[in-house]
C-alpha cells in the first residue's frame, strides 16, 4: 500500500522533472537536443525541434508555433542540409559557441552557425547558451554580455515575424531577405526571393531568380506607395533608416492575433492569421493579388487599372508600341511617344492621380526639395520623364530619368504623378480643361434637355417594342454591326503570326480516319477525336458539324485571333484544317478528360479534396476573366459548363470551346443570316435563355452554376428526379436562407475543409446566379471575393431558370453585337 503510493509519488516527481526539462528554453554546451525533444519559449508561443515537412522523410531543425495545432514552421536552421537518416539527429553547442546539427555520432556537423568566437578569448564557453525567445527568435546569449552574439532573426528563411528585418546593413553590406521553399515538402532554397532594392528609393521586390515579379513602390512616409492599406490593419508597418541600416519591419497592433508574412513556394506573399475556433490559417492578403500587381504588366509608359475591362492603357502623350499585341491582351510591350518630345519647346507635365509610382531604379530622391523645386529640377533636365512628391505629406522630390515602368492606377490610395508630355498633348489637355469650365452652364442646359429627350424616347420605344411583341413580331430593328476597332491590323497578324494549317491527310492518319475508337465526344459544334501525329504529339481534333457558310479566309482569320489567346486556363488551339466542306480545329490533347467525368461520379469525386476543387474553381475563374477582360477581343464564352472544362495531367482546369461561337458564326459584324448558337440547359442565364441577350454577365451566371456544381458534386439539373422543379441553385439558396448552407457540400469531401472559405465560395456562387444581371459581380470581383475576406454584397433570391425553361439545349438564333452586349434573336427550332 505505502510502497505503491511512494511509487506513484516518484512517478509524479519524475514526470514533473521531465516536464520541466521539456519546457526549458535553452540549449547549452552541457545540454543537447535530440530528435524528438523540443524546447519551448518561455511564454509558450514557439517551440524548436526536429521536424519533417509535408510528405518528406528528411529531418530538419526548425521553430514552429507551439500553440497552433497544425504544425507551422517559421524558421529552419538546416534548410539545405537535412538529415537523411531519420531520428538520429542531435543539436549541440560546440566549443566555439556554434550551434551545430549532427547526424548520429558523426563528427562533422551537417549544419552549423558561424559565430567565430575566438577560442582563446575571454568568453567562457559554458556561459554561452542558445535561448528561444517568445518572439520566435533563437539567440546566442553570453551571460557576461548584453548583446546577442547571433540571432535567427538575422537568417530568416521564408517567413517574417514581428521584429524580423528586411533590408540592408550598410556597414557590412549584407542584407536581410527571404527565400521561398522549393515546394511544400521541400524547404530548401527555392527560386523566389523577397528583398529590398536599394537603388533609387528603397522598395520591396519579389524576384524569380533575377526577374522582378512584383514591387511595392517606394515608401511614402506612411506605407508602400503601391500597397495602399485597405482599412485598418492589425499590422503596423514601418521603414527604419539609420546611418548604418535601412530596413522594413512590422509589429502587430493586437498581440492576441497570431500572424506572419510568408513568401510561399509559388512566389506569393501570404499573410495568414490563425483562427482558433476553426483551427486553421486564414489568408487575409495575397500579393500579387491581381493582374495589375505583376511587374511591368503594361510595359513602359503603360498604366494598369484592374477596375477597367481593358486593364492596360498608355500614359497621356503615348500610344501602344505594338497595337496588335496591345489589342490582343498583351500590354507588356508598352507604349511609345505619339510625337517626338521637343525639350523646352512648350512641353510640360500632366498630373495623374491615385497612381502607383513607376519603378524607382532609375529615379533620384532629394528629400530637401519641395514639389515646386522638384518640377523645376525635372523641367530643366531633358532626360527627366516625370516627378512626384516622395512623401504623402508633400515633402521630398522623386524624379525619374528614363522609361517609366510598372505603373498602376488605383481606385483608392496611390499618389499624384506628374508625367512629361509634349506641347500638343499639353495644349489638348488645357483646352479640354478650359472648355469644360466655360461651357459648364451650356452643358447643364444640354444635359437636362438630353435627359428629358431620352425619357420621352425610351417611353416611346418601350411602348412600341411592347406593341410589336404583342403583335408577335420577333424582328427587331437591326443594330449597326459592331466593327472591331483595329480590324485593319489582321494583316499584321498574318505577317508575324502564322497559324499552322494541318492537311486533311495528316488529320485522317492521326485519327485513324475519324474512327469511333478515337472519338472523345461530341458537343454543340461537332465531334472531337483524339489523334496522334507522326512526330508522336497527341492532339484533339474538333470536326465542326455546322456549316457556317463562312469563307475560308474569314474562318482562318477568326481562328488566328482566337489562337492568339493564350492562358494557362485555356485549352490551346494548335491549328486548323480546312478541306472542301470540312472545317476542323486542332487542339492540345488533355489526358484527364473533362470535369463532369469527375465531379458527378460518386467514386471519382472522392479523389477531389477541397484544395483541388478550390484550385479548379480559381483556375476557371482566371480563364474566364482572361476571356472577358485581358483579351481585347472580349470573348463571351456562352457555353461554360462542366463538360467544357478539361483537366491537364496536373489537374489544372482548362476551358475549351471558347470563341467557338465566334469562329463558327464569324466576326459578329458579319452575322446576318440564321446561325445556331449554343447554350446549355441549366447553365444559361435567364436573360440569355429567355431573350437571347448575352453579355459577360451571362457567363458569370454559368460560372456560378459551375462553382456550385463543383462544390456540391451535383448537376444543376437532372439530379433531383423526385422533384424536377427543384434545382441546385434553388436548393443552395434555400439552404443559404435557412443558414444550413454547408449541407450543400459534396459528402465525398468528408469533413476536412475550411468551413469559412467554403461558405464564402458558395456565397459568391449564389451571387453569380442572381436573377438580375446587374446584381451579378464581374469576373474580376469574383476572383477578388474568392481570394479575400471582403464582405460580399447581400444576396437576393437567385434565378431558378429551369422552373420556366422553355428552350431545348440548342436554340437556333441569329446574332448581332453591339459593343459589349450582344443581342441574339431566338427563333426556336
Ligand atoms: C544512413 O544510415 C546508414 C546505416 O544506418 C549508413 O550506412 C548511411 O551512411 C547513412 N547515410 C547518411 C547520409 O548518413
Ligand atoms: C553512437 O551512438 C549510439 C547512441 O546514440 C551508441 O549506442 C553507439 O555506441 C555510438 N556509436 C559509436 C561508434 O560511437
Ligand atoms: C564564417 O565567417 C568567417 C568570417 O566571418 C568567414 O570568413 C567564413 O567564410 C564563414 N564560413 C562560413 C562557412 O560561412
Ligand atoms: C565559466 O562560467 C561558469 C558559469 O558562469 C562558471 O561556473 C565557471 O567557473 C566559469 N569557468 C571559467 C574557467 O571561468
Ligand atoms: C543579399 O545577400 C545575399 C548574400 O549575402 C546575396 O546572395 C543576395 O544577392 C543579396 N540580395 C540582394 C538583393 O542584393
Ligand atoms: C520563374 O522563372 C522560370 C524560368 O525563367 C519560369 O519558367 C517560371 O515560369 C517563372 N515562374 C513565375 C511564377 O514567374
Ligand atoms: C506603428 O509603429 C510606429 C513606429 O514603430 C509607431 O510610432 C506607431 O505608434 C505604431 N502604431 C500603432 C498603431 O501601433
Ligand atoms: C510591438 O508591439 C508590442 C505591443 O503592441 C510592443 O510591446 C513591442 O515593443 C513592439 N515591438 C516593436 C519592435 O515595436
Ligand atoms: C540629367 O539627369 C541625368 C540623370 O541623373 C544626368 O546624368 C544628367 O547629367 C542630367 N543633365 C543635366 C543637364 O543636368
Amino acid at each position: 500500500m505505502v510502497s505503491s503510493m511512494i511509487a506513484l509519488l516518484l512517478l509524479c516527481t519524475l514526470s514533473v522533472i521531465l516536464l520541466c526539462f521539456a519546457t526549458d528554453d535553452t540549449i547549452t554546451s552541457n545540454k543537447l537536443l535530440r530528435d524528438g525533444d523540443t524546447i519551448v519559449s518561455n511564454g509558450g508561443t514557439y517551440a524548436l525541434g526536429f521536424f519533417s515537412p509535408g510528405k518528406s522523410q528528411k529531418r530538419y531543425v526548425g521553430i514552429w508555433f507551439n500553440k497552433v495545432s497544425k504544425q507551422t514552421v517559421v524558421w529552419i536552421a538546416n534548410r539545405n542540409n537535412p538529415i537523411i537518416n531519420s531520428s538520429s539527429g542531435v543539436v549541440k553547442v560546440d566549443y566555439r559557441g556554434n550551434l551545430a546539427i549532427f547526424d548520429g555520432n558523426s563528427s562533422n556537423p551537417v549544419w552549423s552557425t558561424n559565430v567565430s568566437i575566438p577560442i582563446s578569448g575571454n568568453i567562457n564557453s559554458s556561459s554561452l547558451f542558445y535561448k528561444l525567445l517568445d518572439s520566435g527568435n533563437l539567440v546566442l546569449c553570453d551571460q557576461n554580455k548584453g548583446d546577442f552574439l547571433w540571432q535567427s532573426f538575422d537568417y530568416a528563411t521564408a517567413t517574417s515575424l514581428p521584429g524580423i528585418k528586411i533590408g540592408w546593413n550598410l556597414k557590412s553590406g549584407s542584407n536581410w531577405s527571404f527565400t521561398s521553399w522549393k515546394s511544400p515538402d521541400d524547404p530548401s532554397t527555392g527560386d523566389f526571393t523577397l528583398s529590398m532594392e536599394q537603388t533609387g528609393s528603397p522598395e520591396l521586390v519579389i524576384k524569380n531568380v533575377s526577374q522582378k515579379i512584383w514591387r511595392s513602390g517606394p515608401w511614402n512616409g506612411l506605407e508602400w506607395n503601391g500597397l495602399p492599406t485597405k482599412g485598418r490593419s492589425i499590422i503596423n508597418y514601418s521603414l527604419v533608416k539609420d546611418p548604418d541600416e535601412i530596413y522594413f519591419v512590422y509589429n502587430i497592433t493586437d498581440t492576441s492575433v497570431l500572424t506572419m508574412i510568408i513568401l510561399d513556394y509559388q512566389g506569393f506573399i501570404q499573410i495568414p492569421t490563425w483562427v482558433e475556433g476553426a483551427q486553421r490559417w486564414n489568408t487575409i492578403r495575397t500579393i500579387p493579388g491581381d493582374q495589375c500587381e505583376y511587374y511591368g504588366k503594361c510595359g513602359e509608359f503603360g498604366s494598369c487599372n484592374s477596375n477597367n475591362e481593358a486593364i492596360c492603357s498608355c500614359l497621356p502623350g503615348f500610344e501602344p508600341k505594338s497595337p496588335r499585341d496591345w489589342y490582343l491582351t498583351d500590354g507588356s510591350k508598352g507604349c511609345v511617344r505619339k510625337r517626338e518630345l521637343l525639350c523646352g519647346k512648350g512641353d510640360g507635365f500632366l498630373k495623374l492621380e491615385k497612381m502607383k509610382f513607376p519603378d524607382t531604379s532609375n529615379a533620384r530622391v532629394d528629400t530637401s526639395l519641395g514639389i515646386k523645386d522638384c518640377e523645376t529640377e525635372c523641367r530643366n533636365n531633358c532626360s527627366c520623364t516625370g516627378y512626384a512628391s516622395a512623401d504623402v505629406n508633400g515633402g521630398g522630390c522623386l524624379a525619374w530619368f528614363g522609361d517609366l515602368i510598372d505603373i498602376q492606377e488605383f481606385k483608392e490610395g496611390g499618389q499624384d504623378l506628374f508625367v512629361r508630355v509634349d506641347a500638343i498633348e499639353l495644349e489638348n489637355s488645357k483646352r479640354s480643361l478650359v472648355g469644360s469650365s466655360t461651357k459648364k452652364k451650356l452643358v447643364l442646359v444640354l444635359c437636362v434637355s438630353i435627359v428629358v429627350g431620352l425619357i420621352i424616347f425610351i417611353s416611346a420605344s418601350y411602348f412600341l417594342l411592347n406593341k410589336r411583341r404583342r403583335e408577335g413580331l420577333a424582328q427587331r430593328d437591326r443594330v449597326p454591326p459592331f466593327k472591331l476597332p483595329t480590324s485593319k491590323t489582321s494583316e499584321e497578324t498574318n505577317v508575324n503570326f502564322e497559324l499552322p494549317t494541318f492537311d486533311l491527310n495528316t488529320v485522317i492518319v492521326a485519327t485513324q480516319n475519324f474512327s469511333l475508337a478515337n472519338k472523345l465526344g461530341s458537343g454543340g459544334f461537332g465531334s472531337v477525336y483524339k489523334g496522334v501525329l507522326s512526330d508522336g504529339r497527341v492532339i484533339a481534333v474538333k470536326r465542326l458539324s455546322i456549316n457556317s457558310g463562312q469563307g475560308v479566309n474569314e474562318f482562318k482569320n477568326e481562328v488566328e485571333l482566337i489562337a492568339k489567346l493564350q492562358h494557362r486556363n485555356l485549352v490551346q488551339i494548335l491549328g486548323c484544317c480546312l478541306a472542301e466542306e470540312e472545317k476542323m480545329l486542332i487542339y492540345e490533347y488533355l489526358p484527364n478528360k473533362s470535369l463532369d467525368f469527375l465531379i458527378f461520379d460518386r467514386a471519382k469525386s472522392k479523389l477531389l479534396d477541397w484544395r483541388m476543387r478550390h484550385d479548379i474553381i480559381i483556375g476557371i475563374a482566371r480563364g474566364v476573366l482572361y476571356l472577358h477582360q485581358d483579351s481585347r477581343l472580349r470573348i463571351i464564352h456562352r457555353d461554360l459548363k462542366a463538360s467544357n472544362i478539361l483537366l491537364d495531367s496536373e489537374m489544372n482546369p482548362k476551358i475549351s470551346d471558347f470563341g467557338i461561337a465566334r469562329i463558327v458564326v464569324g466576326d459578329l459584324s458579319q452575322a446576318n443570316s440564321t446561325k445556331r448558337v449554343v447554350g446549355t440547359c441549366g447553365y444559361m442565364a435567364p436573360e440569355y435563355a429567355m431573350d437571347g441577350i448575352f453579355s459577360t454577365k451571362s457567363d458569370v451566371f454559368s460560372f456560378g452554376v459551375l462553382l456550385l456544381e463543383i462544390i456540391s458534386g451535383r448537376k444543376n439539373t437532372g439530379f433531383y428526379h423526385e422533384d424536377p422543379s427543384l434545382n441546385l441553385i434553388k436548393h443552395a439558396w434555400e439552404l443559404w436562407r435557412d443558414d444550413r448552407v454547408l449541407e450543400v457540400v459534396d459528402p465525398s469531401m468528408g469533413n476536412s475543409f475550411p468551413e469559412e472559405e467554403v461558405v464564402r465560395f458558395i456565397q459568391v456562387g449564389i451571387l453569380c446566379v442572381q436573377e438580375d444581371a446587374k446584381d451579378r459581380p464581374t469576373m474580376s470581383s469574383v476572383i477578388f471575393m474568392l481570394g479575400n475576406e471582403k464582405p460580399i454584397p447581400s444576396l437576393k433570391q437567385p434565378a431558378f431558370v429551369l422552373r420556366r425553361n422553355p428552350y431545348s439545349s440548342t436554340t437556333s438564333a441569329s446574332s448581332h453585337s453591339l459593343n459589349e452586349m450582344s443581342i441574339t434573336i431566338v427563333e426556336g427550332r
